[in-house]
């Protein structure tokens, strides 16, 4: 019998609420997570995860515990209360690090500490140096960090690596992607932490692509420049609302990036994105084009469901639905689910494969157990994703300067100029 692991999900917000939590239920009911706990900066997103009749529905009889409790007045802060709860777990469980950009570092650093495996959201960290001292501690304790890149688990992402890997495409020369999340995000939590100062559409969703075409063709990105358009929020802080940016490959290839928060609202896709990519091969060129907005599923509901409180929706069955399955409630499936199992799932496996052993050998086997995760590249990690955080360690010294190219030389830091 495999023993189950507890996993507590630092951050309470959107993507704790869309994805996580319910990926995680989903997973203790089928058996490889024992309890939950959910630790937020105070008590009012937690209760309304408690109060969400979506994840009730699909979920019957299910709990995670909340810190701060919700009986906690809700305008009280507790930015430190996730220490605590962390330093309570038995050790070699899984956290889950889903707080903004900023504070990721600070926080898988302190699970490291707390020998605890690590799935965090995208992306890891903003900073190279610190996806390396990340790397190097994890290894060191012999524990697993997965990062949360869910479209690395698009159906259409696996079978393009495969023919990319087979050479059946050629060599990437030339591409386009676009993400552009709603106009709504704007009156979210977003308006507190979206600030120029912090970060970026680039940054924060354009990454998704860019690992995407790392992912599917294995080149490194060797320069960055990015242009933002500012706006306010409408709590009056400002923001890049909008982003546009070029990378460029080591072997010359390049790809815009066209990212904002502004699709419609009103409109029927939940957000607009895609990618099309050419290929230089003998005597012929190759092409991929992937419309990641619509998959083809088009739903009118009588109420307004959609993300907007739109009534007609484009459906993306493929990221994240409530399915129909064989058990209680409902099943969270598609790529998003499908990336935080295979994360816990790995951690889960490390753990059992490694019960019983002696220390010695118990660390030797899960050092390899990472090393061979690392090689794999399938989940991203921070030894085969640090191109990431070069390219946006990048992108930031580039929109901050209007658009300059910063590059980046492998072993030393991005500069522009
Ligand atoms: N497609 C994706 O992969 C994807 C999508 C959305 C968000 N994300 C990532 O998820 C992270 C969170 O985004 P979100 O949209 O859920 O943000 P959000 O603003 O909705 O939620 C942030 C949460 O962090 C909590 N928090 C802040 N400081 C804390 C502290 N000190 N201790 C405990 N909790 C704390 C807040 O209480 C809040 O619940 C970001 O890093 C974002 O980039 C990834």
């Amino acid at each position: 019998m495999s023993k189950p692991i507890d996993v507590t999900i630092v951050g309470g917000g959107m993507i704790t609420n869309d994805l996580l939590l319910p990926a995680i239920y989903h997973l203790q009911r089928t058996g490889a997570v024992a309890a939950i706990k959910v630790c937020a900066l105070n008590s009012p997103p937690l209760r309304a995860l408690k109060e969400n009749e979506t994840l009730a529905q699909a979920f019957p009889g299910q709990e995670f515990t909340a810190h701060p409790s919700l009986s906690e007045p809700p305008d009280r802060v507790y930015p430190d209360l996730y220490k605590k709860v962390i330093a309570e777990m038995p050790p070699r469980q899984a956290v889950v690090v889903a707080v903004p950009d900023q504070f990721h570092y600070e926080t898988v650093l302190e699970a490291l500490r707390h020998d605890q495996h690590v799935l965090c959201v995208k992306p890891l960290v903003l900073k190279y140096e610190q996806d390396v001292e990340i790397e190097k501690l994890a290894l060191e304790k012999g524990l697993f960090v997965g990062v949360e890149y869910h479209k690395r688990f698009d159906r259409r992402s696996l079978i393009a690596r495969r023919h990319y890997e087979l050479g059946h495409f050629g060599e990437f020369v030339l591409g386009e992607a676009r993400l552009i999340e709603p106009y709504l995000y704007r009156h979210s939590n977003f308006q507190n932490w979206f600030t120029c100062d912090k970060t970026d559409p680039f940054v924060y969703i354009g990454c998704h692509y860019v690992d995407l075409v790392y992912f599917i063709t294995g080149l490194k990105p060797v320069e960055v420049s990015v242009c933002g358009v500012k706006g306010r929020f409408p709590n009056g802080n400002e923001g890049y609302l909008w982003s546009n940016g070029r990378v460029r490959y080591e072997n010359g290839a390049l790809l815009s990036v066209t990212n904002g928060l502004g699709y419609p609202d009103d409109a029927a896709g939940a957000n607009e994105q895609g990618l099309a990519m050419y290929f230089e091969g003998d005597n012929r060129c190759g092409l991929l084009e992937h419309d990641d907005q619509f998959r083809g599923v088009a739903h009118s509901y009588l109420e307004g469901l959609g993300s907007g409180g739109t009534h007609y929706n484009y459906i993306n069955p493929d990221f994240f639905q409530f399915a129909k399955w064989e058990g209680a409630g409902y099943k969270p499936a598609g790529y998003g689910p499908d990336s935080v199992s295979a994360i816990l799932n790995t951690i889960h496996r490390i753990e059992n494969d490694a019960a019983g052993l002696g220390e010695a050998e118990s660390l030797q086997r899960r050092r390899a157990a990472i090393r061979e995760m690392d090689e794999k590249g399938l989940v991203a990690t921070p030894a085969n994703s640090f191109i990431n955080e070069l390219v946006v360690e990048a992108a930031r010294l580039s929109i901050l300067s209007n658009g300059d190219a910063a590059r980046i030389a492998y072993g030393e830091q991005p500069h522009v100029g």
